[in-house]
C-alpha cells in the first residue's frame, strides 16, 4: 500500500512542491552524503573546530540509524577527502581519533543492526591505528546481510578514476587482459575498477552546509545522481531532514536522458 498522502501541497513562496509523507516503496537504495559544516558550527558557538568534529559523529550515528530503518540499501557518507590533507596536522589528528572512536563504540550497535561497514578510498595512508580497526570493523560486520555503510576516507573522485586507469594498465602489462578487452572497454567494464565496484551509483547526494559543489566526492558515479543541498550544518541535521530529502528526491522525475 502506498503510504504517502496522495495531495501535494505548493510551497506559493518557493514555487517549490512538498509532500507530506514519505513513500516507503520508494525509497532511494544509494543515499551518499557531504556531510559538511562541522568547523562552522562550532565557531558560530565560540567552541573550537574539533567540539564540531565530536558533535558531527554523534549525529552520523544517529543517521545511519534512521537511514537503516527507513530500507536505505547503501549510505555513503563522505568523511575525509583526499584535499582534506592540507589541514592542520591536530585537526586531521582528532578526525582520525574520532574515526577509531565511532568504530570500537559504534560496532557491536552496527552489527547488531546487520549494517555491513566498507570503505572507498585509499585508506592505507590513514595511519595504522584507523586501518586496523576499519580492517577489523569490515571483518566482522562481512556476513551481515542489512545497510552497507560505506565511509568514504581519503576519497577523492579524480584519485579514483586514475588509480581505475592505472589498474587497467597494470594488468594490461601484465597479460590478464588482452587488446581486444581493452578496445571494447565499457562503462559496465570500467566500473570494475572503481571503490565503488559493488554498490550502485548513488541515487541522491545529499550536502550540508549551504555549499553547492562536489569537492571531488564521487565523480563518475554521480553522472545521474539528484542533488540535494540544505544550509542545515552537519551537526544539526536532523532525521527530518533526511526524511525532507527522500520526500524531494520522491518528486524528481528522473528520465536518464529518455523521455516520460
Ligand atoms: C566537514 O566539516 C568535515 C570534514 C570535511 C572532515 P568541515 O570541517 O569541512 O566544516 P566547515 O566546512 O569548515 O564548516
Ligand atoms: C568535503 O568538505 C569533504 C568532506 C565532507 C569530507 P570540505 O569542507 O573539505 O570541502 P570544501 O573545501 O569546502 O570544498
Ligand atoms: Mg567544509
Amino acid at each position: 500500500m502506498w503510504k504517502f498522502l496522495e495531495s501535494k501541497e505548493k510551497n506559493n513562496k518557493n514555487n517549490i512542491e512538498k509532500k507530506d509523507e514519505l513513500n516507503y516503496n520508494n525509497i532511494p537504495k544509494h543515499v551518499a552524503i557531504i556531510m559538511d559544516g562541522n568547523g562552522r558550527w562550532a565557531k558560530e558557538r565560540n567552541l573550537p573546530r574539533s567540539f564540531g568534529h565530536k558533535v558531527a559523529v554523534e549525529n552520523l550515528n544517529k543517521i545511519v540509524k534512521e537511514a537503516s530503518d527507513l530500507g536505505i540499501k547503501y549510505l555513503t557518507l563522505y568523511a575525509f577527502s583526499t584535499e582534506n590533507w592540507n589541514r592542520p596536522p591536530e585537526e586531521i589528528n582528532t578526525l582520525m581519533k574520532l574515526l577509531v572512536e565511532y568504530l570500537r563504540k559504534q560496532l557491536s550497535e552496527l552489527n547488531k543492526n546487520n549494517v555491513i561497514i566498507k570503505t572507498i578510498g585509499d585508506i592505507s595512508k590513514l595511519p595504522n591505528i584507523c586501518i586496523q580497526v576499519l580492517e577489523e570493523s569490515m571483518e566482522e560486520t562481512k556476513n551481515n546481510s542489512g545497510m552497507v555503510l560505506n565511509l568514504a576516507l581519503n576519497y577523492g573522485g579524480r584519485h579514483e578514476i586514475l588509480n581505475a586507469v592505472k589498474n587497467l594498465f597494470k594488468e594490461y602489462n601484465a597479460g590478464n587482459i588482452s587488446k581486444e578487452d581493452v578496445d571494447n572497454i565499457d562503462v559496465n567494464m570500467f566500473n570494475q575498477y572503481l571503490y565503488t565496484k559493488d554498490s550502485p551509483d548513488p541515487d541522491i547526494i545529499i550536502r550540508t552546509s549551504g555549499e553547492q559543489r562536489l569537492s571531488n566526492f564521487m565523480l563518475w558515479q554521480c553522472a545521474y545522481s539528484e542533488f540535494w543541498y540544505t544550509n542545515v550544518k552537519w551537526p544539526d541535521f536532523s532525521k527530518e531532514d533526511l526524511h525532507q530529502a527522500i520526500k524531494d528526491y520522491q518528486l524528481r522525475h528522473r528520465r536518464f536522458g529518455g523521455i516520460k
